[in-house]
């Protein structure tokens, strides 16, 4: 099939808005924020990837009785820096930190997660991991897989992502791409999460919300 962007109309069209500009961050995240259900002292969050907590901190400032928030990163010095700034908004005693890689070997993290959140993380990191389409596939699956070990029953996952143009094709032995809503929703489903739902799109970006059945 001849790619759209070879039909001047449609070209014209969509040149430079293919893409949500950095302008709407601020609108992705909250958007993410009001799909979240009431977090109190019961709830236990755990943000992976969760880099300099920018994700978390904006979670910690709306639901400050959030009884415990663990947070991982492969990179120590952002943990500590997302440590640092959440403990102003809630007691340093209830944030936990650990230095883990999803997709790759195993880390140690309690397996009672109440929500589950990614933020920005899954695409951009398959993405740059390299490989082929099926090698990112593989490391997608890996990683849902740790994240239901992590989910209490019936506990919420959220990913926040940037996906692919709806246009993108490719084979499994292609290079590595982003992928497309409904590939993203068949993986979430496919690890065994229920209830997957699109809560938020602005052309690339993208928030799903997904629950891991109570049976
Ligand atoms: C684009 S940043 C997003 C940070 C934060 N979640 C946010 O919303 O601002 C991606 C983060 O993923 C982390 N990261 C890279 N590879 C990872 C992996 N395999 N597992 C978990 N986190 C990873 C990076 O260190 C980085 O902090």
């Amino acid at each position: 099939m001849e790619s759209p962007w070879e039909h001047p109309d449609w070209y014209d069209l969509h040149d430079v808005v293919c893409r949500a500009c950095g302008e709407r961050e601020p609108e992705h995240y909250r958007e993410l924020l009001l799909a979240l259900p009431p977090l109190d002292a019961i709830d236990h969050l755990v943000d992976l990837g969760a880099g300099t907590g920018k994700l978390s901190r904006l979670i910690a400032q709306k639901f400050p009785e959030l009884g415990r928030l663990t947070l991982l990163d492969p990179n120590e010095k952002k943990l500590q820096r997302a440590q640092t700034r959440i403990a102003e908004l809630i007691p340093r005693e209830r944030i936990h930190t650990t230095t883990g890689v999803l997709g790759e070997g195993e880390f140690r993290l309690d397996t009672n997660a109440t929500v589950v959140v990614v933020g920005s993380v899954l695409m951009p990191i398959m993405q740059q991991r390299g490989g082929t389409l099926r090698d990112g596939l593989d490391w997608l699956r890996r990683s849902l897989e740790q994240i239901m070990r992590l989910m209490a029953k019936g506990s919420c996952f959220y990913a926040l992502e940037t996906i692919s143009e709806p246009w993108a094709r490719s084979t499994l032995d292609q290079p590595v791409r982003r992928l497309l809503m409904l590939e993203l929703i068949d993986e979430v489903e496919r690890a065994g999460l229920e209830s997957v739902e699109c809560v938020y799109r602005f052309r690339d970006r993208v928030v799903i919300r997904a629950r891991r059945p109570n049976g």
